[in-house]
């Protein structure tokens, strides 16, 4: 097996508020080898965002951080700013929802992709800006010579999200990190949008840390996921894996959340019942407990937090009845359906 190109190993992330300490990140374990589309999956507040800003020091100073980042053999979270500004955009680039906070709405698109090339790269203007014209051609923007020089109000919500990726690639970064990239667009263009980037990845051997709050868009982009529950990495493996063999509560209720594709029409979508927990004080034991119908005393749900546990080799989970729920067939997207059915009691909501 290669080195990973990125390992994030027991990540902590704090934040020193009024209310008392926010554990955003609670020792998060990642890891990514090169030219690997891993997604990492969950609710709003899981801690996605706080764990892919911390990567590249993007944190406020509030912001206490725990653990290691290794970089290609190196701990990103000790390196010096002046090493960090050379691997944000050079090595490692990131993508955001909003492409208005890293496109300028008064510089011209192609401009913008010049300038990151040359911060980052000695190549003369002439050759940055054919490179410019090329990126923007391979995410699919039409007539690539002439948009190169148009404004990003000339630009629709998903050309600026291809505009977007054509600047986070242009430097031939190792590793892209999409934060929610699509989440602002209509789910057609937001295909489009994932399927540029992941293809473009893979013919690149660019590796893609694609955060998503849904799962649905997982299945058909990502090599691995993992799934972050309160801050938590609850469930980590092959899509496949995860998918099919599924061995945690939380992700079979957020499968059991997606509309069917395999046509059983009848199957009723099922949101999960009840919130995340405040990150002020999160529960005790499994942080899922409150909102999880298999939670039990006896198992040590309410207490004990569930250790980290292999499923079968490179998929684990963190679930005190993950082996007897899984034998059950309990976890499988038909027995999540059959176990809420009415007079089932619930918890949490
Ligand atoms: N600067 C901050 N100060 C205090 N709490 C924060 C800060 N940034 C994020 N948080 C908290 O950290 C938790 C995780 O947030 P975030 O990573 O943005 O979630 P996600 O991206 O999964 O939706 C949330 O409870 C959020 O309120
Ligand atoms: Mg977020």
């Amino acid at each position: 097996m290669t080195d990973p190109l990125l390992e994030v190993v027991d990540l902590g992330v704090s934040f020193r508020t009024d209310d008392g300490p926010v554990q955003a990140v609670r020792g998060v374990n990642l890891s990514v080898e090169a030219g690997q589309v891993l997604a990492v999956v969950g609710e709003s507040g899981s801690g996605k965002s706080v764990t892919a800003m911390s990567l590249l020091q993007l944190l406020p100073p509030t912001a206490e951080i725990t653990g290691r980042v290794t970089w290609q053999g190196e701990d990103l979270l000790t390196v010096p700013p002046s090493r960090i500004r050379q691997v944000r955009g050079g090595e490692i680039s990131m993508i955001f929802q909003d492409p208005l906070t890293a496109l300028n709405p008064v510089y011209r698109v192609g401009d913008q992709i010049v300038e990151m090339i040359q911060a980052h790269e000695k190549v003369s203007r002439a050759d940055a800006r054919r490179r410019a014209v090329e990126m923007l051609d391979m995410v699919g923007i039409p007539q690539p010579d002439r948009r190169v020089d148009q404004y990003t109000h000339e630009f629709s919500g998903g050309m600026r999200q291809r505009a977007m990726i054509a600047m986070a690639l242009a430097c031939n970064p190792k590793l892209v990190i999409a934060d929610e990239p699509t989440t602002a667009l209509d789910v057609t263009v937001q295909a489009q949008v994932l399927e540029v980037l992941t293809d473009l990845a893979h013919r690149l051997g660019t590796a893609v840390v694609l955060i998503t709050h849904d799962l649905g868009v997982v299945a058909g982009m990502a090599d691995q996921v993992s799934v972050m529950y309160a801050g938590r990495i609850v469930e980590s493996g092959s899509v496949d894996h995860v998918f099919d063999a599924t061995g945690h509560p939380y992700t079979a209720g957020l499968l059991a959340s997606l509309p069917r594709l395999d046509g059983d029409v009848d199957q009723p979508l099922l949101p999960i019942p009840g919130q995340p927990p405040s990150m002020l004080s999160p529960p005790a034991g499994c942080s899922f407990h409150p909102r999880c119908r298999w939670a039990s005393e006896a198992a040590g749900c309410f207490s004990v937090l569930p250790p980290v546990s292999d499923r079968s080799p490179g998929h684990s989970s963190s679930c005190h009845r993950a082996r007897e729920l899984v034998e059950a067939g309990l976890l499988d997207r038909d027995g999540v359906g059959a176990a809420s059915a009415p007079g089932h009691a619930e918890a949490g909501s």
